[in-house]
């Protein structure tokens, strides 16, 4: 190509961003799967791990595969560099704990995913990082939390699984002025609705587990942001650590990139159908879906976010009975505590991913026993629509 791939639209660097050709002229990106290289000479080797010969030295560090889809993330995402990880909880972890040391402070929404919660709450303090949780949408709250020693806010936005939508500029805005740094995990938005770092965040975590595989094979894991900070905190973290994603899941990853923006719209337009069903049903007692107008953050959406959410959120009446019968008696939705896949997934929090936590706590963050979180999939509209009135009828 004769411009630079981060030039074009993101529908075209989805497909053509960070391929590197082998002498074979492959037009699909090919699978390197090794676990280390060779060299040519002692002084190549030597030049190698001086870093003046820019190479490969083994995978635990980078590999051709694994640098295709950091580099098709980066020019994607609109950051300056990546470093993907075996998880999006490797991922998670090292973007919060590697620039981090005893005596350092971490202010987060409460409204988390329950490992991102676990890693917050129970994991930094074990290490002398102290933590304060915090209402996510309250901003009063985020400034409240500010000490001279927070170094990190960290927030994801939709939220999981009640899908509330966090003001990501008016955050960075406080962290900044507090001289912390703000950690976005995407998962819920998308690289494809949301972009965190030209929103004012620092760092960008995802699960790529999740749409970006989009077909429930791999797990994965990528952490972007500025040059400075990747070199500064993770490279060398991940290097010793070795917290490294798998050749073959970096493949699976990339070419599951390839496809992100037609699943995720196609994915998004029936979930949005969906919620106008859910909507005005009479078994439904509260929806949460961003890109409704009775969205509580409605206003926000449209201003941070390019689209709606793949994700719809309703609460059954009659609790955890009606809920779980709805669940049993979905035919083509499964029940998973998984998200963004090809097949719709259908999640009841309290009682997987959430049930960690205290009822109260879950209360308070709108995760009540009849909430259930439905992941929209590729299938037709009209068989998902027919599949959850037929079980909500039951209900
Ligand atoms: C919002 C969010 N962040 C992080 C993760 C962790 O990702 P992984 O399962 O790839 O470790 C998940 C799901 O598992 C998630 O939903």
């Amino acid at each position: 190509m004769s411009k630079s791939p981060a030039s074009y639209r993101p529908e075209t660097r989805l497909v053509h961003s960070g391929t590197l050709r082998s002498q074979y002229g492959e037009t699909s990106e090919a699978l390197f799967l090794t676990q280390g290289y060779v060299y040519n000479s002692a002084e190549e080797c030597e030049a190698r791990f001086k870093g003046e010969d820019p190479g490969f030295i083994y995978s635990r560090y980078s590999n051709p595969t694994i640098a295709m889809f950091e580099r098709r993330m980066i020019e994607l995402e609109g950051a300056e560099a990546a470093r993907s990880a075996a998880t999006g909880m490797a991922a998670v972890t090292t973007a919060i704990l590697a620039p981090l040391k005893a005596g350092d402070h971490v202010v987060a929404s409460r409204a988390l995913f329950g490992s991102c919660l676990y890693v917050i709450q129970d994991l930094l303090p074990r290490y002398g990082i102290e933590t304060t949780l915090v209402d996510g949408a309250n901003l009063d709250e985020w400034q409240r939390a500010v000490r001279p020693n927070t170094k990190t806010f960290f927030l994801e936005s939709p939220t999981n699984p009640t899908l509330d939508v966090l003001d990501i500029p008016s955050i960075a805005e406080i962290a900044h002025r507090g001289g912390a740094r703000l950690v976005v995990d995407n998962v819920f938005a998308t690289p494809i609705w949301q972009s965190p770092l030209a929103l004012g965040a620092d760092v960008v975590v995802y699960s790529a587990t999740k749409h970006i595989d989009g077909q429930g094979r791999c797990l994965g894991g990528i952490i972007l942001s500025s040059e400075a900070f990747i070199a500064e905190h993770i490279h060398n973290f991940m290097r010793q650590t070795g917290p490294s994603i798998s050749p073959f899941n970096a493949w699976v990853l990339l070419k599951g990139l390839e496809t992100l923006g037609v699943r995720v719209r196609a994915q998004t337009d029936t979930a949005a159908r969906i919620a106008d069903v859910l909507a005005n049903h009479p078994k439904i007692a509260r929806l949460v879906y961003p890109g409704r107008e009775d969205h509580p953050q409605a206003a926000l959406v449209k201003k941070q976010m390019r689209g709606g959410s793949t994700l719809v959120g309703f609460e059954v009446k009659g609790g955890k009975a009606a809920a779980f019968r709805v669940l049993n008696e979905l035919k083509l939705a499964k029940i998973s505590n998984n998200l963004g896949d090809a097949k719709s997934l259908v999640t009841h929090p309290a009682t997987t991913t959430h049930q960690r936590l205290k009822p109260e706590d879950r209360a308070a963050l709108g995760i009540s026993e009849g909430f259930i979180r439905f992941s929209t999939g590729l299938e037709h509209a009209d068989d998902l629509i027919e599949d959850l009135t037929a079980a909500l009828e039951k209900a």
